[in-house]
């Protein structure tokens, strides 16, 4: 079914098979579980993988259940030659790429879910309901799975990395979970799949959305403690810029929540739609 290059398997049972063989020789086991499409920021996860294990597990499934109706889930970029092509050159040892049956073999009302509370209702989560139920149910499976030793998620989802952290300490799973730096264009952009919905135009304003976070850092660091009003000030300004923000949101980076006055490692999270684009990104700062 599949041309010469990176081994592909499509199936649960032939996954753990050879994964355990190599668990078995005392390998360890780093994994990257992606949707396809892949950039240059998904390759630096598999590079930092490398680095972390011996053997690399990279999945692709674009994962229905994290999509809301009206979402991208039919028209998500689906570039699977390409992607395992580019696997194969940054030291990827197996692919898994699923059918949808594979992962939910049941329909999803009666599908056992996994949901962490609270955290998975805010910021994105509470304008995507739904959408991390989705990813903490497919990533516990994928978990579950492949039972690596480390797997690897970009910090520019930044939510959905400490909803995971927060699924992995709760139900006691045994990986350890590493967040890996954002990749940017030159210009300070993300690298993100969802890049190429924009126009030429739409991509030249897209930068403002990481120099808004940065004039927001800079406010903090200079002392400024009016958090409202940083947030609606970068708001106008993306908005003047043609950006329909979501959010533009400053909260503690250990918890999410909102500051307060003894806070010193800051989180600053943007969601922004553009054009046909809905973009995040996110900046960490820390105060003395
Ligand atoms: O970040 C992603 O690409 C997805 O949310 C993930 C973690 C692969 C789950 O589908």
């Amino acid at each position: 079914m599949f041309s010469s290059g990176l081994p592909v398997v499509t199936t649960g049972a032939v996954l753990r098979g050879m994964v355990s063989e190599w668990r078995q020789t005392g390998l360890r086991i780093g994994f990257v579980p992606t949707m396809g499409n892949l950039h240059a920021g998904h390759f630096r996860l598999v590079q930092r993988a490398r680095q972390l294990a011996d053997r690399v597990v990279v999945s692709i499934f674009v994962n229905p259940s994290q999509f809301g109706p009206g979402e991208d889930y039919a028209s998500y970029p689906r570039t699977f030659e390409a992607d395992r092509a580019g696997l194969g050159d940054h030291g990827a040892d197996l692919l898994f790429y699923p059918a949808v049956a594979e992962i939910y073999p049941r329909p999803f009302p009666s599908m056992t879910q996994v949901e962490v509370p609270g955290l998975s209702d805010i910021l994105c989560g509470a304008v995507r309901p739904g959408h991390f139920r989705g990813v903490t149910t497919v990533v516990c499976k994928l978990l579950n799975l492949v039972q690596p030793d480390v797997a690897l998620f970009g910090q520019k989802d930044y939510q959905q990395l400490g909803l995971i952290r927060q699924m992995v300490d709760d139900l006691s799973m045994q990986v350890a979970i590493e967040g890996v730096p954002t990749v940017r264009e030159a210009d300070g952009l993300a690298l993100s799949s969802r890049n190429q919905y924009l126009s030429l135009e739409e991509r030249s304003v897209a930068p403002l959305l990481f120099e808004c976070l940065q004039q927001a850092a800079k406010a903090l660091i200079a002392g400024e403690r009016d958090w409202p009003s940083i947030e609606s000030e970068q708001c106008a300004r993306l908005c003047a810029s043609g950006f329909r923000p979501d959010y533009f949101s400053i909260r503690s980076a250990h918890t999410l929540e909102e500051p307060d006055i003894s806070t010193v490692n800051y989180i600053i999270l943007v969601a922004a739609r553009l054009g046909k684009a809905r973009l995040i990104d996110n900046l960490a700062v820390t105060v003395s």
